[in-house]
Order: C-alpha cells, then sequence, then structure tokens
C-alpha cells in the first residue's frame, strides 16, 4: 500500500520485453537502487488479453510476485493506451478519424476513440480482470490507469457524444447559438443533427465551438477513466488509483479538474530545454502539479484518500529528443531535477523507464539501466539517488512554502491556441511561464492556483493573461482585492467570457473596475520588436493603448506610438492593490516588476541569502522545517542556513555549501521565518525580509 514518510523511486517496468533472467537480474539492479516501485503493464494489453476474451496472465502473476519478494511495489497499469492488433480489426470503427476525416490504422499506441461504445466496453473488460485478480496481491501499491490521456477523434461516436455533452451544456439550440455567436457567418444551427464536430474547415473555425470541443473531450476522456478507476476501487477501496498527466495546452484535458477524481496526481514532465531553462520548466511543472493536486482535494471536499499529493510519474534519466537530436543530460542533473520535484512536493521520482529496450519505437529513449548495462554512469547516479531519497524521507507531506499565487486556466489556454486571435504569439501557458520564471528567479515560492480557489496567506496574485473570466471568476478577484489582496494582470486578462465572447466597453472586459484601466486599443508585436519603457527594459510581444480609470502609472511607453502613455498601472481598490501590465517585459524588467510588486504586497523570498543559480525552497510540517538548495550552476557555493544537512549527516552552523551541480536539504534548526503576508503596519518600504536583513529588491538571483 501507499505508506507515508517515505519518497516512491522507480519507474516504468516492461517484463513482458524480456525473458525471466533479465527480471532476475532486474530486480536484484532495484535492490541496489533502493527501487520501491515500479509502473508495470503500461502497454502490454496484446499480452495479456492476446485473442479477444483469452487472458494470458501468468507472466504477470510471476512478476508481481518477484516484485513482492524483493521490496518493491507495482503501480499496475491498465493497459488501455494501446489497443491489440485484433480489436482494431475486429472494431475498426473505433479506430481515431483525424479533424480530415482520415481514420488512422493500427501501427502505433493510442490507436482508438474514447467515444466508441466498443472501445470503451474493451477498456472496462480489461480493467475489470486486472482488478479482479491483483487488487490485493501484496506488491500492489497504486492502480495506474491507461497513459496519458489525451487522443481526440471526429468520428461518428465522437460527433453523437459532442451533440449529447452540448445539449447537457447548453440545454438548447438557442443558447448554444448564443454562446457560439452563430450569426456571425450564418452558422445558426437549427436542428441538433446540423452539429459536428469541428472538422477541417474552408477558412477559420468557430472559436466557441472549437472551444466546447475541447472542454468536450476533457470530459470524455475523464468518463473513460472513471469507469475504469470505479471498477479498480470497487475491488480494493483501500489501493489509490491515478493515471499520469502529459503536460500541455495542446492537450485536451483540463487537469485541475480532473484532480478531484485521482487518488494522487501524477505528472510526466519531459523538460526539453538543453540550457538553464529545463531548471525553471521543472519548477513550474512541480508547482503545476501541485496546485491541480491541491484544487482537487478542496474539490472533493477534503484529503483524506489515500496517497494524496503528487507525483512525478515519469522524466528522462537522460538522453532527451529537442530541436532534432537527443541531447545527453550532464551528470548531476538528472538527481538535480528530481529533487527539485520533491522539494516542490513530488511523493517520489519516477522514471521512463527501467530498463532501455532493444527495439521498438523508443529504443533508443533513456532509461535507468541503459543499453551499456549496470556499469555505466546512468546505473551509478540511480543507485546514488535512491540513497539521498532514502536520507531525505522525512520531508514526505511537509507544506511546500509559497507567497505568491500565480492563477493559471486550461479553458484560457485552449481559446488562446485558436485562429483569428490578434496575434499567433499569445499563449496562456507562456504568459504563465513567463510570470512564473521572473519570480523563480527573484526567489518566491509560487503556487498554482485555480479560479476559485482559496487565497488566504497568499502576499500577490498574478493573473498572466487570464483570457476566458466568467462574471464567478470576475467576482473572485475583484473580493479578493476589495478584501486588501494585491493583485498583478497582465494583458489580455478578462477579454472575454466562459464562451470566448469578448466583452465590450474596453479591455480588460471583466477586470476594468478592479484594475482602474479602459484599454481602447491593442498593438500586437512583429518577431523581434520591443518598446522601450520609462524605468529601462522594453516591452515585447503586445502593447495597448491604454487610459487611466482610476489607476496611476508606474512605467510608460517611452517610444513608438504609444510614447508617454501608461504601460503599467496601479490602483487602489478597496482595501487592496491591483497592477496591470498592458505589455510583456523582458526576462530582466519582468523580474524586477513582479519582485517589487511581491515585496509591496508583503510577499518574502524563500532564502534571500542564495546567490544566483541557486533555487531555494522550503518545505514546513508541524515538526519542523527544511530547506533545499539546488545549485544549477558549475560552481559550489555557501547559502546561509542552520540545522543539519540530510544528505551528508552535516552539522550546518550559519552556512551550507552547496556542491557545483548538486543539492543541499538542511532540517532548519527552529524558528525560519514564516511566508507570505507580513503585517503591512510593520512595511517602511517594503524591501526587508523577516530576517531583517536587506532585500536586493529581487536582484539576488
Ligand atoms: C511519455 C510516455 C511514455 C514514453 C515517454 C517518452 O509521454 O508516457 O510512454 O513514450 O513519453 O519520453
Amino acid at each position: 500500500m501507499w505508506d507515508e514518510g517515505r519518497l516512491r523511486y522507480g519507474g516504468d517496468w516492461n517484463p513482458e520485453q524480456w525473458p525471466v533472467e533479465v527480471w532476475a537480474e532486474d530486480v536484484a539492479l532495484m535492490r541496489r537502487a533502493r527501487v520501491d516501485l515500479v509502473t508495470v503493464g503500461v502497454f502490454a494489453w496484446s499480452r495479456l488479453e492476446p485473442v479477444p476474451g483469452r487472458y494470458d496472465l501468468g507472466w504477470l502473476d510471476r512478476a508481481l510476485d518477484l516484485l513482492a519478494d524483493n521490496g518493491v511495489s507495482a503501480a499496475l497499469a491498465t493497459p488501455t493506451a494501446s489497443p491489440p492488433p485484433w480489436f482494431s480489426l475486429a472494431h475498426p470503427g473505433a479506430l481515431p478519424v483525424t479533424a480530415d476525416g482520415v481514420r488512422l490504422r493500427h501501427g502505433s499506441r493510442d490507436t482508438y476513440c474514447a467515444a466508441a461504445p466498443a472501445y470503451r466496453a474493451a477498456a472496462r473488460r480489461i480493467a475489470g480482470v486486472l482488478a479482479d485478480r491483483y487488487a490485493h496481491h501484496p506488491a500492489v501499491a497504486l492502480w495506474h490507469v491507461h497513459n496519458e490521456y489525451g487522443t481526440v477523434c471526429h468520428c461518428e461516436h465522437a460527433a453523437r457524444a459532442f451533440r449529447r455533452w452540448l445539449a447537457a451544456r447548453h440545454g438548447d439550440l438557442a443558447a448554444l447559438n448564443a454562446a457560439w455567436v452563430t450569426s456571425f457567418w450564418g452558422q445558426h444551427y437549427s436542428d441538433w443533427a446540423q452539429v459536428d464536430t469541428p472538422r477541417a474547415t474552408q477558412y477559420l473555425a468557430n472559436p466557441g465551438h472549437l472551444l466546447d470541443f475541447r472542454r468536450f473531450w476533457s470530459d470524455t476522456l475523464l468518463a473513460a477513466y472513471v469507469e475504469q478507476r470505479d471498477l479498480l476501487r470497487a475491488a480494493n477501496p483501500a489501493v489509490p488509483v491515478t493515471t499520469n498527466y502529459v503536460l500541455g495546452d495542446w492537450v485536451p484535458v483540463d487537469h485541475a479538474r480532473w484532480a478531484a477524481e485521482v487518488d494522487l496526481v501524477a505528472i510526466d514532465h519531459y523538460p526539453s530545454a538543453a540550457d538553464g531553462r529545463a531548471e525553471e520548466q521543472t519548477a513550474l511543472a512541480a508547482d503545476l502539479a501541485r496546485g491541480w493536486a491541491r484544487h482537487g482535494a478542496r474539490r472533493r471536499g477534503g484529503t483524506g484518500a489515500p496517497g494524496a499529493g503528487w507525483l512525478l510519474m515519469e522524466t528522462a534519466p537522460n538522453l532527451i529528443y529537442t530541436d532534432g537530436r537527443m541531447h545527453t543530460k550532464e551528470p548531476g542533473r538528472m538527481a538535480r531535477h528530481s529533487l527539485a520535484h520533491v522539494a516542490r512536493g513530488s511523493r517520489g521520482a519516477m522514471y521512463f523507464q527501467w530498463r532501455a529496450p532493444v527495439g521498438g519505437a523508443e529504443r533508443f529513449h533513456s532509461a535507468l539501466v541503459p543499453h551499456a548495462g549496470p556499469d555505466s554512469r546512468v546505473f551509478r547516479e540511480t543507485v546514488a539517488l535512491g540513497a539521498a531519497l532514502e536520507r531525505i524521507a522525512e520531508v514526505d507531506g511537509a507544506t511546500v512554502e509559497a507567497s505568491v499565487a500565480i492563477g493559471w486556466d486550461a479553458a484560457s489556454g485552449w481559446a488562446l491556441r485558436h485562429p483569428g486571435l490578434p496575434s499567433s504569439r499569445l499563449d496562456h501557458h507562456g504568459e504563465v511561464a513567463a510570470a512564473h520564471r521572473a519570480l523563480w528567479r527573484a526567489g518566491f515560492g509560487c503556487d498554482v492556483v485555480l479560479p476559485g480557489d482559496p487565497l488566504d496567506g497568499y502576499g500577490l496574485l498574478v493573473l498572466p493573461a487570464l483570457y476566458l473570466a466568467s462574471d464567478a471568476t470576475a467576482g473572485w478577484v475583484r473580493a479578493y482585492v476589495a478584501g486588501g489582496g494585491h493583485l498583478l494582470a497582465t494583458w489580455l486578462s478578462g477579454v472575454a467570457d466562459e464562451h470566448a465572447r469578448v466583452r465590450t466597453g474596453g479591455y480588460p472586459g471583466a477586470l476594468r473596475d478592479v484594475l482602474g484601466v479602459r484599454v481602447e486599443e491593442f498593438h500586437p508585436h512583429a518577431d523581434g520588436d520591443a518598446v522601450p519603457l520609462s524605468g529601462g527594459g522594453t516591452g515585447r510581444t503586445w502593447a495597448e493603448t491604454v487610459h487611466l480609470a482610476g489607476a496611476e502609472t508606474i512605467r510608460r511607453y517611452a517610444g513608438g506610438v504609444l510614447a508617454g502613455r501608461p504601460a503599467v498601472t496601479r490602483h487602489r481598490y478597496g482595501a487592496g492593490t491591483a497592477w496591470y501590465v498592458s505589455t510583456r517585459p523582458d526576462d530582466d524588467t519582468y523580474r524586477r516588476l513582479l519582485a517589487d510588486a511581491a515585496l509591496d504586497a508583503g510577499a518574502t523570498p524563500t532564502c534571500p541569502g542564495a546567490p544566483a543559480g541557486v533555487e531555494a525552497v522550503r518545505r514546513r510540517s508541524a515538526g519542523g522545517s527544511w530547506l533545499f538548495l539546488l545549485n544549477h550552476t558549475d560552481r559550489a557555493h555557501r547559502v546561509p542556513a542552520a540545522g543539519v544537512e540530510l544528505l551528508t549527516g552535516a552539522p550546518v552552523d550559519t552556512a551550507v555549501e552547496v556542491p557545483a551541480g548538486g543539492v543541499a536539504v538542511v532540517r532548519e534548526a527552529p524558528a525560519a521565518p514564516r511566508p507570505g503576508r507580513r503585517d503591512r503596519s510593520a512595511q517602511s518600504g517594503g524591501r526587508h525580509n523577516d530576517h531583517g536583513t536587506p532585500c536586493r529588491d529581487g536582484t539576488f538571483r
């Protein structure tokens, strides 16, 4: 089962790809590396059910027994992401159809339509067989349903299901016509039979149609997951159930909404940048996962589920594909990335995959046991990481400290991918990433929040390009600021309602009153264009004609047609403050701006003494606090801290040395400062942290 106070470690193990002699070596190596959780059977449907209705489970019995005998648990997968060839032959109507009307054939994975009744029935059957046989197997600690839900389809099954979903969402065609503004280009529907999936069409598609299609697929895939989950749960409620999320706003899955239906949020994260961006991507992915898990627990009305929290389910130990080649992770990076996830709340570190295969599409994908075998750098690092995770296991369950909240919204991400927008460079996820990167570099811990989430305890709420704002979302923002909260919203926020209909009267639509501005015109930039800002720095991508409606100007455009007009504003609203940023500042300017707003709001950086390139994350529980220091530079750094460094066991008096490219985890001596808002009456200029030492206005990173 899922033990508390222990960090899980392992990866995808594929016994079906290897003779049994290799299994014996595998478990011996797992023990050596202290691996204690492996995902089993994730694509093994054709081996488990080689012909329809005939099951070959003997090999899985032996594999799970072997794991149990060796103290390794299984995240037992349902293999429904890879239907067997016989299924596709027997049910050609369940193969997926693209927007162009091409029916895809068997030959890769994910060749199914999750709205096709035959597929759903077959998926339930194989999940039920596994539930009956293994729900009480001593090795099974977690159910891993499917793999990376995200496949969409435009077949007739999908179209019928889409119509049913639309009828449930909108009630009648009049409401659908209004929501999609079908009066434009004469798209008015007079019969449900006229409504199709948004297939390839002659020119620009209808944005409301596209947005609802994404929502429909999120709900349909969720229903497919839930029916498997319910079977597994019924067989043994003590075993938690999850599915691994694939990240990116191309995925038609609202991960936050799904989080209410999983016992443990699990993410796959493959940062693709060969440079330092991978560290920033890692921090954001982990903060997103934690935000989704918190949101899901709240929607469920508590955190009672076993294994609640989140887990890094897959990442690459080494080679990762980017820019037309695979790049090799340099020594230490695998551990640093995994420990960065643990710092931000992951309940362990899992990899794709345990052993590199000799064939198949991903034969050169990296693995903990590479083609070279255990006598390899990667396997030695695997062993060292297993030992490190054991030494820091006491952090499991501790809360991650954050003084700033960043808003994220799947639907805003989807809506900004549509054609017909004022620029093709608009990207909600990219803007969330830019704001997160700026705060990460300035050393502030961030939580990701969803519209409607509680905001107590955050100094600052940042809303980057929150394009869709329902009246409820606008009310949530208004109440937060009116009650004394500090908000920083960027361009494109509040522009449209939940159906992607533009709000009239001036942008940023739903948030005009709270921000105290009225935007009359957009000025989208060409690639490489930059407009100078007063006080230094530039604005990229976008600019706006901003009129003040109660706000004051903090920075102006200092060139071009907008010269002299407001670029960044601040508005007192109720007891709070609302900043508006009408352009995308360059990275350095954005870091300073966000650091200023955060400090003014009383937010505190995690470790003001950390030098540039050393990431600091603090976790707390009733029992104490832990400071993770991740050195992303190629030289050692000393960082102020006091307590015990857990990886070495060495006492730390006033500072700890963090090796080049390495990590330190300090169990802190009592009395570390609390994060979040400080008493504003005590602020004198907002430039001191709770240690009483001067901060460098966000320039320490
Ligand atoms: C993941 C997937 C794995 C494997 C991996 C390769 O998205 O779940 O099965 O394909 O990518 O990086």
